[in-house]
């Protein structure tokens, strides 16, 4: 697949980087230098490239969304004509000082989004977990127990090459259901974040639903 990363930061440098071990065609974009985003293209090892938001959009089969919410409006405008594209976001609507959620209970940030870009087929991904697990969960990828991921969205299409991409990095993807099931991911998201950063262990925290009690 050919991948656009919109904002190439902890989140999206990191992604980026996996999505291009994976054997995927990576554009990295949206960083305040550019020699951040060659040297993240270099240092992928993979088939990758520097570019700008248009450039990464252009041929892309998915775009990842990875900016702070404040620069959302910037990112999309500098993209361009997204009609038809998958965007898979992991872009929480966070207030300045990243303490809270500005948008929650009756919309998410991932409806938002569908709004501002009412063509394009918005996936919620990636945004439950912290990016300092991601390269271990890919390291473990060929273990048997994988760590779950959830991911929402109303667009069939679009969750199917979500779903390639959380397995290609190593998750096991969950299907929560509709984008407006991003209204329970989103806080969620600040649970773990909240074990992450607050507790004593560190921030490589992934999370795993079980079930228990059918079929004996
Ligand atoms: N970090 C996490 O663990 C985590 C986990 C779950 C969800 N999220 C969500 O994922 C999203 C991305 O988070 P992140 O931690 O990856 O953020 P980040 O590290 O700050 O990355 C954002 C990217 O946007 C770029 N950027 C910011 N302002 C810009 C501007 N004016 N012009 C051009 N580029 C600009 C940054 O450039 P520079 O590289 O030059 O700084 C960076 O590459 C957020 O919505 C966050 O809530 C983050």
């Amino acid at each position: 697949m050919r991948v656009g990363i919109l904002g190439s930061g902890l989140m999206g440098g990191k992604l980026g980087t996996l999505f291009a071990r994976a054997g995927h065609d990576v554009v990295f974009s949206y960083a305040r230098s550019e020699q951040k985003l060659k040297k993240l293209a270099r240092d992928a090892k993979g088939n990758a490239r520097a570019g700008t938001p248009g450039e990464a959009a252009r041929a892309a089969d998915a775009l990842l969304l990875a900016v702070h919410w404040s620069r959302v409006d910037d990112v999309l405008k500098q993209a361009g004509d997204l009609s038809g594209k998958v965007i898979v976001t992991c872009s929480l609507p966070m207030n300045a000082d990243d303490t809270g959620l500005v948008i929650a209970h009756t919309s998410s940030g991932a409806e938002e989004l569908a709004k501002k870009v009412p063509k394009a087929r918005v996936v919620s991904a990636f945004g439950t977990v912290p990016s300092e697990v991601l390269f271990g969960v890919f390291a473990a990828r060929r273990k048997a127990k994988k760590p779950s991921l959830v991911y929402c969205g109303d667009d069939a299409g679009g969750k199917k090459i979500a779903v390639q991409l959380i397995r290609d990095v190593g998750f096991d993807p969950v299907d929560a259901g509709a984008l407006r099931i991003a209204r329970y991911t989103e806080p969620f998201a600040l649970l773990i974040a909240q074990l992450a950063y607050e507790g004593d262990e560190g921030p490589e925290l992934a999370y795993r639903f079980e079930r228990y009690g059918r079929k004996g």
